[in-house]
C-alpha cells in the first residue's frame, strides 16, 4: 500500500513514521509512505500558500492552486482510490472505515490548516473526509498521523502475530477482555485463577463475559450498532 501526505508542515510527521510497527511495515516492503511539502508547488513569491477569504473574515484559506498541482502530479504516475481530508467536521473515524481503508493500494491524505482550504477542493477533488474526534487540532497531521498508525497495523504480514489485530478492542465491535503477564501474584495483586487453569474453552468464555461487561459499562453504544 501507498499513501502520500500533503501538508505544510511535513517534518512533524517524518519521526513518528520511522518507529516500531510503521517503520517495520515499510521495512517489509508492504507500506510506503511519502510526504510531500505543499510549499513546494507553490508558485507565489514566497511559497505562500494561504490567502485571505473571500466576504472577509478572521482567518486564512489554504488556497487551491499548490494543492491541486500536487495531487495532479501525483495522479500521473498511479491513480488513487481515496483523496482524504483530514477535518474535524469529516465523518468520524472508526474501526470498519480503518478495516477497508487498510484494502485499498493507493491513497493521499490532504493534512488541512489555518481556517481550512478552499471549497472547491472538497466540492471538486476530496473523495472523503475524516474526523479523528470531535474536538480541534491545529492541523490534519496528527490525525494523518493516527489513521496511517490504525491502517498500517492491519496490512497482513505488518504485525507478527496475525491474529493480534482481529482480536483488538472494536474489531468485532466489544472491547477487548483485560490481560494479564507474569508474576501470577504480585504482593498479593492475583491474576484470575480462570487464566491459570489451562482451560482454552473456559478462558475463551471468560474472556468473551469479559469483553461483554467492559463493552457494556464503557461503550454500550457499540452493542446498539447494526
Ligand atoms: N484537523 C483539526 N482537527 C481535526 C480533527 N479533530 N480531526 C481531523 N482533522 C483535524
Amino acid at each position: 500500500m501507498r499513501i502520500d501526505i500533503l501538508s505544510a508542515v511535513p517534518d512533524l510527521m517524518q519521526s513518528f513514521f520511522a518507529h516500531s510497527i510503521l517503520q517495520r511495515a515499510k521495512d517489509r516492503g508492504l507500506l510506503e509512505i511519502h510526504l510531500h511539502n505543499i510549499h513546494d508547488y507553490s508558485l507565489k513569491k514566497f511559497k505562500q500558500i494561504d490567502d485571505y477569504q473571500f466576504g472577509g473574515g478572521a482567518g486564512m484559506v489554504m488556497s487551491i492552486e499548490p494543492i491541486l498541482t500536487c495531487i495532479e502530479n501525483l495522479q500521473k504516475d498511479r491513480k488513487y482510490d481515496e483523496i482524504i481530508f483530514m477535518t474535524p467536521d469529516g465523518v468520524l473515524l472508526e474501526q470498519k472505515m480503518v478495516n477497508s481503508l487498510s484494502l485499498k493500494e493507493n491513497i493521499i491524505l490532504l493534512c488541512g490548516h489555518y481556517k481550512g482550504i478552499d471549497e472547491r477542493l472538497r466540492e471538486h477533488v476530496i473523495t472523503r473526509e475524516i474526523s479523528i474526534g470531535s474536538y480541534v487540532l491545529s492541523g490534519g497531521e496528527l490525525p494523518a498521523a493516527v489513521l496511517v498508525d490504525a491502517i498500517g497495523r492491519l496490512i497482513p504480514g505488518v504485525l507478527n502475530d496475525e491474529t493480534s489485530a482481529l482480536t483488538d478492542s472494536f474489531q468485532d465491535n466489544l472491547l477487548a477482555p483485560p490481560v494479564y503477564t507474569r508474576p501470577a501474584d504480585f504482593k498479593g495483586w492475583k491474576v484470575p485463577d480462570v487464566l491459570l487453569s489451562g482451560n482454552d474453552k473456559l478462558i475463551e468464555e471468560w474472556r468473551f463475559q469479559q469483553s461483554m461487561e467492559r463493552t457494556k459499562s464503557r461503550r454500550p453504544d457499540l452493542l446498539e450498532n447494526d
